[in-house]
């Protein structure tokens, strides 16, 4: 327990966001004065607010620093209470408020502050109904995502399941791929499978069949066998998966799931990308939880992780030309370039993947048939690189000239700096040689309007190449950018805003629809593909319910479960537009998870339900059963 706790409340007021009030108690023994609050919060002040008992020193985005407004002595025991009105928006969940905080004295030294979740006054916060109904299963098998077509029978639950004589030596390495993903993810459940054949146990027979389509596989089932036929490798470790959650299944919840002895699944993907990305700029997960979180994609037959390492708040991958990115750019702290930001409190917090770091990572994801597409967010979300690296700005550019709407004042890579080129085909040469992934993702979301436009020499560019503004140049960057990968081997992946302003060749350019399910038709109507990241339904980071107590997000509402589940992305794509419809993706966006509790009550369920509505026809979709199912899953 620190010596000083923060308490933070918010009353809605008629006319504005609302009045936040704050209240410091000095739980030490001493008296508490010159000294500053810092504090963290995505409910920002705005430049025009009123202050009082205090005023604000210093803001960078989400980060807060505030003095009292006279000469002020903290009894011990003692408070100090001030208000602010004049907020960036309105909150609407308990994560509104303080994600940490601390005092700075007079000596420079850090005091850690505890806080609380946001209160709120003046009104009822409403009820939270149950996100997970108890689910009913009618047919018993434990299969998450559940398979196109199926007809079982059940009977007795074998011991174990183990290859057949005369495997061979690819499926029996398939097979012990299967077994320890398993033995990670229930480290104390019984195993699925064996090696060897035992007593009790039944045998797999694995039959390689070119008949059956890419990813696709057949389980037969008789009571002394079980065949699984697959055209390729990827068929046949989904086949295996299946299997082990069957087994699982009747183990973990006899009385609702049971082992089939007779009959026949015959599966197949809905769609070829299924994936989830991981922000890991706002929180850093060490190695081990990207390994988890990808062992959990595998389980639930996503095979896309994309991994979102660079953002205003923090640069994660190791450059070897850039030392910098992550020297400077992945330490946030109170005496370090990057301030403390959503969740950073009195001490330096730092994290990065070395390079060793990231092809561990990448050979595990392709051990299960997980593919890793890297992102790095350009040109806009790039405060940790211009801070990294400050000669990538334009010298004679206005501070502050323009801010993006997460706070961050000149966060833009500019397109009119020669060096901003150079330095990213130095990035791009090292994150080819890392990730052999088809698709690098370059981002390009959210450039703040009037980005560049204080810039002489976007202005000296835009006149050169008769460009109208922001989004003109924006298009101009990226058309260079995607030559480059194109120079390098590799497709362009990013963000819905990739297309704004003229956009760039949509012909092996994949955009990810993320701000309303419309702009996906208009994006394949345009010739790009797409995959489908609707906030309102894919976003884990979002709230699941109206209600105050429940945490998250609220920018693009709330999003139950079931609304993530039964949600159909397509939307009315035409026929004519679905072969550019590529599939769908969960978000974790991090700015909320400043806790593993957080993350895993925000992403678990919704995380296999996206999975499910990724390769599940519309029609099989079952709401009951999938809570059934879902409630024996993992979570990171
Ligand atoms: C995004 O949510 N800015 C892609």
């Amino acid at each position: 327990m620190a010596d000083y706790s923060l308490e933070t409340s918010w009353r809605p007021v008629e006319g504005s966001f609302g009045r936040l009030t704050f209240t410091l108690h000095n739980l030490s023994a001493e008296p508490l004065s010159g000294f500053s609050l810092a504090y963290t919060s995505e409910t920002r002040v705005a430049d025009k607010h009123v202050c009082d008992g205090a005023s604000l020193k210093r803001q960078v985005a989400h980060f807060h620093e505030f003095l009292p407004s006279e000469q002020l002595t903290v009894p011990p025991g003692g408070r100090w209470r001030f208000t602010v009105e004049g907020l960036s928006r309105e909150p609407k969940h308990v994560t509104a408020g303080v994600k940490s905080a601390y005092l700075t004295l007079a000596d420079g030294r850090h005091l850690p502050v505890d806080f609380g979740d946001l209160m709120l006054e003046g009104r009822d916060g409403g009820v939270s109904p149950p996100l997970l109904p108890p689910g009913k299963a009618d047919e018993p098998y434990a299969l998450l995502p559940w398979p196109l077509a199926l007809g079982l029978k059940a009977g007795d639950l074998p011991a174990t399941l183990y290859p057949a004589e005369r495997t061979r030596p690819d499926a029996i390495e398939a097979l012990s791929q299967v077994l320890s993903l398993y033995q990670r993810l229930y480290p104390v459940e019984d195993a699925p499978f064996s090696l060897r054949a035992v007593e009790g146990g039944r045998r797999i027979r694995f039959v390689a069949e070119s008949s059956i389509a890419a990813f696709a596989y057949e389980l037969r089932f008789t009571a002394h066998e079980i065949v699984l036929s697959s055209a390729d490798e990827a068929g046949r470790r989904y086949g295996l998966i299946s299997l082990a959650q069957l087994l699982h299944g009747a183990r973990a919840d006899g009385e609702r799931f049971k082992f089939p002895n007779f009959g026949t699944i015959a599966d197949q993907p809905r769609y070829d990308w299924r994936g989830c990305h991981l922000d890991v700029s706002r929180q850093f997960y060490p190695v081990a939880d990207i390994l988890r979180l990808i062992d959990i994609l595998a389980w639930n037959k996503l095979n896309i992780f994309h991994w979102h390492l660079t953002d205003d708040e923090a640069w994660r991958l190791e450059i070897k030309a850039y030392p910098a990115l992550t020297e400077i750019g992945a330490r946030r702290g109170p005496d370090e370039v990057l301030v403390p930001q959503l969740g950073d409190g009195a001490e330096t917090r730092a994290g990065h993947y070395t390079q060793d770091d990231i092809r561990r990572i990448v050979a595990h994801a392709a051990s299960l048939g997980v593919e890793v597409v890297p992102e790095i967010d350009i040109p806009g979300h790039s405060t940790a690189t211009l801070l990294s690296l400050p000669e990538l700005a334009d010298g004679q550019e206005a501070p502050d000239s323009y801010r993006a709407v997460q706070g961050y004042p000149n966060n833009a890579l500019n397109p009119a700096v020669e060096f901003t080129y150079e330095f990213l085909g130095k990035v791009f040469d090292e994150i080819v040689a890392l990730f052999p992934s088809e698709y690098l993702h370059i981002g390009g979301d959210e450039v703040a309007e009037g980005a560049w436009l204080s810039s002489p020499l976007c202005q000296a560019l835009m006149k050169r190449e008769k460009l109208a503004g922001t989004a003109e140049l924006q298009s101009y960057f990226l058309k260079r950018i995607k030559a480059m990968l194109s120079e390098r081997g590799r497709k362009l992946a990013g963000w819905n805003e990739v297309s704004h302003g003229g956009g760039i060749d949509p012909d092996g350019t994949l955009l990810m629809a993320w701000e309303k399910p419309a702009v996906g038709i208009e994006l394949a109507q345009q010739g790009y593909d797409v995959v489908m990241t609707p906030g309102q339904a894919y976003y884990l980071d979002m709230a699941q319910a109206e209600a105050w107590a429940e945490p998250g997000a609220a920018w693009a509402g709330y999003s139950p479960p079931e609304h993530s589940y039964t949600y159909e992305a397509e939307g009315e794509l035409p026929e004519a537009l679905q072969e550019k419809m590529r599939g769908i993706q969960a978000c974790i966006w991090t700015e909320n998870f400043i806790s593993r509790a957080y993350f895993n009550r925000l992403v678990f369920p919704r995380l296999p339900a996206v999975a499910e509505a990724a390769w599940t026809p519309s029609g099989r979709k079952d709401w009951d059963r999938f809570a059934a199912i879902v409630r024996m899953w993992p979570m990171l």
